[in-house]
């Protein structure tokens, strides 16, 4: 039977909700979501790439149940799948980043707050972990004011973003139509949001100079590389995040599925890896546990949960992946997180 386009479809509710969020969001809102840069064949390849790791699941290992809390940079969380930081929040949920950090709260998971954020960050209501998402602009010294008002409001990591000198070009989305959107919420944390450009030259100094600004762990955005991956930690950083930003800046970069197990292998298992692109099930986190991650984060998802439910929407997401994760876990035999370590081919192990 075919449906009404006003009916909903049935399914995963995961795998719907880019279809129910784009019968909500604005259509050019939409289309700036779902974009990738350029040809879109980095944003194409993402979650194939998870879906193309195989398992060794492990047997008579006597678990009851698994137990999903992890700790994420000195945060003990119930969950290792947390929000990846996005704009846009305030175009598709009245309450925007209020919203998807009361959603995280509710399932104990952590949230990134962006930088370009159309909320306050006196005003989150954060009773929950979350890092800010740091862009720097040109003039280092614009970011002062807004990394202490994120520090008082209980900011508890910084995450700076290494991978976007400018904004990569988005043909898809650069047609749309932004009429009746109000964007008198762009980026409210700047004393003046139009104020210069993000810095084009980052370089292993603004790593250094952010940790001794702030005095938070520095997470480094955007990496792909082991050689990247060692000058981030020598310049002070607490913890590697391998992104490509959802195929929004370099295309035809690496999936993160291919990086992660680079950057695992270089920096050591004393190091926490973070990852997010592309991952939209319990396997895909469970893959990217088996390489070595300590977390993952999700970008588009969170906004079409944020679109369809708002701060239910954002915890019923974040519910059902955990769920999934846990479920196949329990299946490949291992107890929690750290266990997904053992789960890869042999010879094939993330870390040598
Ligand atoms: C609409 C949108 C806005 C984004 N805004 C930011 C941002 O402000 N800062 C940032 O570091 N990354 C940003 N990202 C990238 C995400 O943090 C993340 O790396 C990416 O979305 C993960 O891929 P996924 O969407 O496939 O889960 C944005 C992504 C999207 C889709």
């Amino acid at each position: 039977m075919d449906l009404e386009p006003a009916d909903p479809p049935s399914g995963r509710w995961v795998d719907l909700l880019p279809e129910l969020a784009r019968r909500v969001v604005h259509p050019a809102v939409f289309s700036y979501v779902e974009s990738g840069s350029y040809g879109e064949v980095s944003v194409g390849e993402a979650t194939d790439a998870w879906r193309d790791i195989r398992f060794r699941p492990r047997v008579l290992r006597g678990h009851r149940e698994v137990d999903l809390r992890t700790v994420m940079l000195g945060t003990e969380v119930s969950t290792p799948i947390g929000i990846a930081p996005t704009s846009m929040q305030r175009a598709i949920h009245p309450l925007g980043e209020r919203a998807v950090l009361a959603g995280a709260r509710a399932a104990g998971a952590l949230c990134g707050i962006s930088s370009n954020a159309g909320t306050r960050f006196a005003d989150l209501g954060a009773e929950s972990p979350w890092w800010l998402q740091v862009y720097l602009p040109e003039r280092r010294e614009l970011m002062l004011p807004v990394l202490e008002a994120a520090a008082e409001a209980g900011a508890s990591a910084i995450a700076l973003t290494v991978d976007t000198p400018f904004p990569g070009t988005k043909y898809a989305a650069e047609t749309g139509d932004w009429t009746g959107i109000d964007l008198g919420w762009w980026r409210v944390n700047f004393a003046d949001p139009e104020f210069d450009r993000w810095a084009p030259d980052l370089g292993p100094d603004d790593v250094t100079w952010l940790h001794e600004r702030t005095g938070l762990p520095v997470v480094v955005k955007g990496v792909l590389r082991a050689d990247d991956a060692c000058r981030c930690l020598d310049a002070g950083a607490a913890a590697i995040y391998v992104s490509n930003h959802g195929g929004r800046q370099l295309d035809r970069a690496v999936s993160t599925a291919s990086a992660l197990r680079e950057v695992v292998s270089a920096v050591g298992e004393g190091t926490e890896v973070y990852v997010d692109g592309g991952i939209r099930s319990g396997l895909d986190v469970l893959a990217a546990l088996a390489l070595g991650a300590r977390g993952v984060f999700l970008g588009r998802p969170v906004l079409h949960a944020l679109a369809v439910d708002g701060a239910r929407g954002v915890e019923r997401l974040l519910a059902e992946l955990t769920a999934e994760l846990g479920q196949v876990l329990h299946l490949a035999g291992c107890g929690n997180p750290g266990d997904a370590r053992e789960l890869l081919q042999e010879g094939d192990s993330a870390v040598t």
